[in-house]
């Protein structure tokens, strides 16, 4: 039924949503910007400009680029020394089984993250060899919600989107996938993410018979 699988990173394969939450509420506590939860489930999928634009807004003055670019700057360092200490073990339950049914099954598989540090992440996880394309962060356009990502790796696997599968946690993900025109299995909770085809607490239900 399809031809390629292509999966999200953060918050699917690994916990690393978690680092991310983590770095930008202490940039929006230093900022005097109030972040919780619930706004952290609006800036997941969103590339790292994206999400500091959206912090900024709730903040009380006006920032310059050279400002920006900084605090992006003073995220990223801390998001790094967040993810310094990864290893195979900070694997999701399920991830690997379910990269590995997909490659059963004569299926390719691709990675589709707007994060400029997927590729280490991979690296400090062990799987690389797991993907036949991972989409560089750093040659798109456009983040998530819009389509580009997801297309880049499906003609890149050279898979026709209406036979490809994509696999998110973010509300912006699933946007992407459907905005593709592939099919959406989200990873969370259906009351978030309401645009998506199935939906699956985490990779451990991942089963490609029900897809
Ligand atoms: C992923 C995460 C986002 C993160 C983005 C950019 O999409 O879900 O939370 O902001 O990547 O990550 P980066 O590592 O490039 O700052
Ligand atoms: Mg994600």
């Amino acid at each position: 039924k399809y031809d390629a699988v292509i999966f999200d990173l953060d918050g699917v394969i690994t916990d690393t949503a978690r680092y991310h939450y983590l770095a930008w509420m202490r940039l929006a506590n230093t900022q005097g910007v109030h972040f919780d939860e619930e706004f952290n489930e609006q800036l997941k999928g969103i590339d790292r400009m994206g999400s500091l634009e959206r912090i900024l807004m709730a903040a009380t003055r006006q920032y310059s680029l050279a400002e920006k670019l900084a605090l992006a700057e003073e995220k990223n360092a801390q998001y790094v020394s967040l993810i310094s200490n990864m290893t195979p073990d900070d694997l999701l339950p399920g991830a690997v089984q379910a990269l590995d049914s997909c490659r059963a099954a004569g299926m390719k598989v691709g990675l589709a993250s707007v994060s400029k540090n997927a590729f280490t992440v991979l690296d400090k996880l062990g799987i690389m060899d797991k993907f036949d394309y991972v989409v560089d962060a750093a040659k798109l356009a456009r983040g998530k919600p819009d389509p580009e990502i997801f297309l880049k790796a499906a003609c890149a696997l050279d898979a026709l989107p209406a036979r490809c599968l994509g696999v998110e946690d973010a509300v912006a993900g699933v946007a992407s996938i459907k905005a593709a025109g592939m099919t959406a299995v989200g990873v969370g909770e259906r009351s978030v993410l309401a645009q998506a085809d199935f939906v699956i607490p985490g990779l451990a239900c991942f089963d490609l018979n029900n897809y």
